[in-house]
């Protein structure tokens, strides 16, 4: 079975065929996936598309490039969502500095990602991190949960060096459609050095798609290909690594909740 650990099913992409190409995903091999909130209304969407699939979990958090949807008073509402018996994680959160040049408002992405980050630290839940070009500003924030939290670097982009130094603070790394790219050499140089233990499956979708559907809309049932790539990468079989990343992901989101909060899992 595959653990998708990062979708997007809310994405309007998905509007004509959501229920059929979910409902499928079992029979594809998909076992659990996660819905990844982006905003306040995705985190939203993504509680209903839990409730209405049994094996859909979701994250509840605001993209660094959506932050302008923050306020005390949505910041509350998602605090609450943190106690949900379907919620396994804060995110997508962090910093995205690629779209965002001006310093002011990558100072208001910091400040709501350090809020976000209190709060995985207060549920207990882990985290998923969304970063673009902001690897020092990423680490430092980090750094200062240290031990306090675990997540995974989601659709992970920067040096291997960086994958080591964050896997020994606990974190793990999202890897997905991009390292099926031919130019993708610093993420497959990534791949071959991190442990599998610390690997999650991911797609993005409707994001990312891997070769040979680059550029087309992405869903789960893509993840084999990018298995094959980390397979290709380690030197083991494609079913070892989504029986390795299968452990990895429940690992993550189902023995860390509430471990470190002490609330007690509802
Ligand atoms: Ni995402």
């Amino acid at each position: 079975m595959i653990f998708e650990t990062h979708a997007h099913y809310d994405d309007a992409r998905f509007d004509d065929d959501r229920d059929i190409l979910l409902s499928a995903m079992p029979q594809h091999g998909i076992g659990r996936i996660i819905n990844v909130g982006a905003s306040v209304a995705s985190s939203r969407a993504s509680l209903k598309l839990a409730e209405t699939y049994d094996f859909v979990y979701a994250a509840v958090g605001v993209h660094p490039s959506e932050t302008a949807c923050l306020s005390e008073e949505s910041f509350d509402w998602l605090k609450r969502q943190t106690n949900g018996s379907k919620v396994v994680a804060v995110g997508e959160i962090g910093l995205d500095y690629y779209w965002e040049k001006e310093s002011a408002v990558r100072r208001l992405q910091q400040h709501w990602f350090r809020r976000q980050l209190e709060l995985a630290v207060l549920s207990g839940l882990p985290v998923i991190i969304h970063s673009r070009d902001a690897a020092a500003d990423t680490l430092r924030i980090l750094k200062e949960t240290a031990g306090k939290i675990t997540g995974v670097i989601h659709c992970y982009s920067y040096s291997p060096e960086l994958a080591e130094e964050l896997i020994e603070m606990g974190f793990y790394i999202g890897v997905g459609g991009v390292v099926t790219f031919r130019n993708a050499k610093k993420l497959k140089e990534t791949v071959s050095r991190i442990p599998s233990d610390r690997i999650l499956l991911e797609t993005d979708c409707p994001y990312m798609a891997p070769e040979p559907h680059r550029g087309l809309r992405n869903n789960s049932t893509l993840i084999p290909f990018i298995a094959e790539q980390i397979a290709a990468q380690k030197g083991i079989s494609r079913e070892e690594v989504e029986r390795i990343t299968w452990d990895n992901a429940m690992r993550l989101f189902f023995h860390t909740k509430r471990e470190s909060s002490g609330v007690s899992p509802q």
